[in-house]
């Protein structure tokens, strides 16, 4: 498993399959991983905590480094990647920090990220964020194909619609979905769980009911109302807890959507926001 670290070093990872990552892997990452290693590619992480996708009150500071535990539990796959890249912020923005931030506010966002009532309004600046470095880290290592976790829902498809959008500079780039990876009670797996207390942990597992108990709603009123009410009878604040057409995440107002959808949460235990989304359609049997 080579180190690399700087443009040059990309040069020979052209191709690859990536997984983007922050770091402070877990499960849920080296899932990625294994999926990435099917395509037949070889597998290129990359570990960078980006700056410019969190809010000036965001937990950037605080966001697990665990740099020697993920090279550990990569060496430690079946097939690990060929590469881990470890780029600095000199590498990913050449022309500093402050042009990155101005630059990133300057994006053109595709209108997956712009939806009312998800991500942008609760962090805003948050998916240009993802999207300048996610296209970053594509211009450096080129790679063939690129895996993403559905656990950041609206995240996934905001990479898909830029790759999308963008053919000339994205060439037939492949985005792969990988399934949100859960703990046996079904909390999402996330580097930010390592923050749960005791009680919090246990109270965290009410965002996979609210999800699994909106399957039973008729439409998308009672599926919002049952998911916040769950959500708050285990003492978490809801940020947004909604069912979304699952490729355009237009507001559905009162109308029913057809066609596939997401219901898709985003809460807060004390100082953790926690997401989580699934699969969702009206039920004809409430
Ligand atoms: O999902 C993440 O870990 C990050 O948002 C990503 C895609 C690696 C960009 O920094």
């Amino acid at each position: 498993m080579r180190l690399l670290k700087s443009t040059h070093d990309c040069l020979s990872v052209h191709g690859c399959a990536l997984v983007p990552t922050m770091g402070a892997l877990h499960e849920g990452h080296l899932a990625l991983c294994r999926h990435a290693a099917e395509t037949g590619h070889h597998v290129v992480v990359s570990i960078f905590v980006n700056p410019t996708q969190f809010g000036p009150r965001e937990d950037f500071h605080r966001y697990p480094r665990t740099l020697e535990a993920d090279l550990t539990a990569l060496r430690s796959l079946g097939t690990p990647p060929v590469a881990v890249f470890l780029p600095g912020i000199e590498t990913v923005y050449p022309r500093g920090l402050e042009a990155a931030r101005e630059e990133a506010m300057a994006l053109l966002l595709p209108p997956t990220a712009t939806q009312p009532a998800l991500e942008d309004r609760c962090r805003p600046g948050h998916l240009a964020g993802v999207i300048q470095v996610v296209g970053r880290l594509f211009d450096l290592c080129r790679p063939a194909t690129a895996v993403f976790g559905e656990k950041d829902f609206q995240q996934l498809r905001v990479i898909e619609d830029m790759v999308a959008g963008d053919p000339a500079r994205f060439g037939t780039l492949l985005i792969h979905r990988s399934p949100t990876a859960r703990e046996p009670d079904g909390l999402a797996m996330s580097s930010r769980n390592r923050f749960l207390d005791a009680s919090q942990r246990e109270r965290a597992r009410a965002l996979w009911d609210a999800l699994c108990l909106a399957r039973h709603s008729p439409n998308v009123t009672h599926a919002e109302e049952s998911m916040r009410d769950t959500l708050l009878q285990h003492g978490l604040e809801p940020e947004y807890a909604v069912a979304r057409p699952a490729t355009s995440l237009l507001a559905a107002c009162d109308i029913d959507p057809v066609g596939p959808c997401r219901a898709l949460i985003a809460a807060r235990l004390g100082s953790v926001r926690l997401i989580d989304n699934a699969a969702w359609s009206p039920s004809a049997t409430a």
